[in-house]
């Protein structure tokens, strides 16, 4: 009896050492692939920077131009891993720091200024917003929209539709205004810029960001770009000698770059805004560029009375008739026209009134004429200075 005892014993001791022999056979397996893991991840951190370029030309199977982030090309090899569907012209790829050889494609990437410039939410602007200009959003509508919603009529007719159009008028004359309206009537991708941002980054982004933001409204086509206050990068092409001007004219040279590249931009349009149009370089406005200009113009006197009506809907007037006040605002733009609104609403305030009266609208223009004249004056001091 105790020798069957015994050796069910020993029988279940080797079961149970079995038990643990596979129990730390696998725990050795999992220690191992940790290490193996480290090593690798070790191995990783121990490897040299990989430069930034992107690709300029393609020779043959094997080699490649590519342009480094710092400057100028190089032909180097690239590895037999990378999928050759994957290297284009444009793309970016990571290269070795020595041989310059390149180790993988990147993801296309934009920088946050020109992803953030796509308007994604319209703009709550609509025609209806703007007083007088009827013959300018006519105009825009004809040039920008038409071509894209339908381009088979210019087809038809044969003529080429414009490429970009230019806004051109005093300040606060509802430039900006116009291409919130075009942007929220439209359904092509609306992306806007203002130029004095294009060129605020460092040496050398400016050209970078131009390109990107065509690069977006290629893929996003059919899209409208706007360049608001075009002047920051448009001005006349002159010898300079500052880093800022230089990069400013870099900025330049690649817009012009782009609107006339190898691709035709088909259905992309540009709008561009400025209010110192005596100032562009004249190359902007060669056919095919910004060939079209839409002048917008101070409001006449109905073009008051309208601009007049649109900001005052909400208030609550009394006894005030806006064609008068329109005939005495001669020289106002739609900007000085919401300032008499609103400040014809403060002085109602001030005064306890729940409406605003003639006085309060009168006392208002004085106000803003005023205001305008002090500026002016102080514009021509400048003026004595420069
Ligand atoms: N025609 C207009 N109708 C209604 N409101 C207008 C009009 N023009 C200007 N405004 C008012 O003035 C404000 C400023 O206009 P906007 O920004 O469009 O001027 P701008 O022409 O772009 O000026 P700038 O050259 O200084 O950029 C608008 O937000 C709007 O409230
Ligand atoms: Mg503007």
């Amino acid at each position: 009896m105790d020798e069957i005892n015994d050796v069910e014993e020993v029988l279940r001791q080797l079961r149970v050492s079995e038990e643990e022999k596979r129990y730390t056979e696998l725990e050795n397996k999992r220690l191992q692939d940790e290490n193996e893991k480290l090593k690798k991840e070790l191995n990783r951190m121990k490897l040299p920077p990989l430069l930034i370029g992107s690709v300029e030309d393609i020779v043959d199977e094997r080699r490649i131009v590519i342009r480094s982030s710092t400057g100028p090309s190089f032909l180097v090899y690239t590895s037999e891993h990378i999928p050759r569907e994957k290297l284009t012209v444009g793309a970016r790829v990571a290269l070795n720091k020595a041989t310059l050889s390149v180790i993988s494609v990147i993801p296309e990437a934009y920088d946050p200024t020109v992803v953030a410039s796509e308007i994604s939410e319209k703009p709550n602007v609509t025609y209806s917003d703007i007083g007088g200009l009827e013959e300018q959003i006519k105009e825009i509508r004809e040039m920008v929209e038409l071509p894209l919603l339908n381009p088979e009529i210019f087809k038809r007719v044969g003529v080429d539709p414009p490429t970009g159009v230019l806004l051109v008028g005093s300040p606060g004359t509802g430039k900006t205004l116009l291409a919130k309206a075009v942007a929220n009537n439209t359904n092509a991708t609306f992306i806007r810029v203002v130029a004095s941002e294009l060129v605020r980054k460092y040496i050398g982004e400016g050209a970078r960001l131009v390109r990107e933001l065509f690069d977006l409204a290629r893929k996003k086509a059919p899209s409208i770009i706007f360049i608001d206050e075009m002047d920051a990068i448009g001005s006349r092409r002159i010898d300079s000698s500052t880093s800022g001007d230089r990069e400013v004219q870099r900025t330049l040279m690649q817009l012009l770059a782009e609107i006339d590249g190898f691709e035709p931009l088909g259905n992309i349009k540009l709008v561009a805004a400025s209010n110192r149009p005596d100032t562009l370089d004249e190359a902007l406005m060669r056919p095919g560029r910004f060939d079209r200009i839409i002048e917008i113009p101070l409001p006449d006197s109905k073009g008051r009375a309208q601009i007049l009506k649109i900001h005052s809907k909400k208030m609550n007037l009394k006894d005030v008739d806006l064609k008068k006040v329109a005939d005495i605002t001669e020289g106002f733009s739609g900007a000085d026209l919401k300032a008499v609104t609103v400040e014809a609403g403060m002085f109602a305030i001030r005064e306890g009134n729940d409406f605003v009266s003639r006085k309060d609208m009168i006392n208002a223009v004085e106000k803003i004429k005023l205001q305008k004249n002090r500026s002016a004056k102080q514009g021509n001091n400048l003026e004595m200075f420069v």
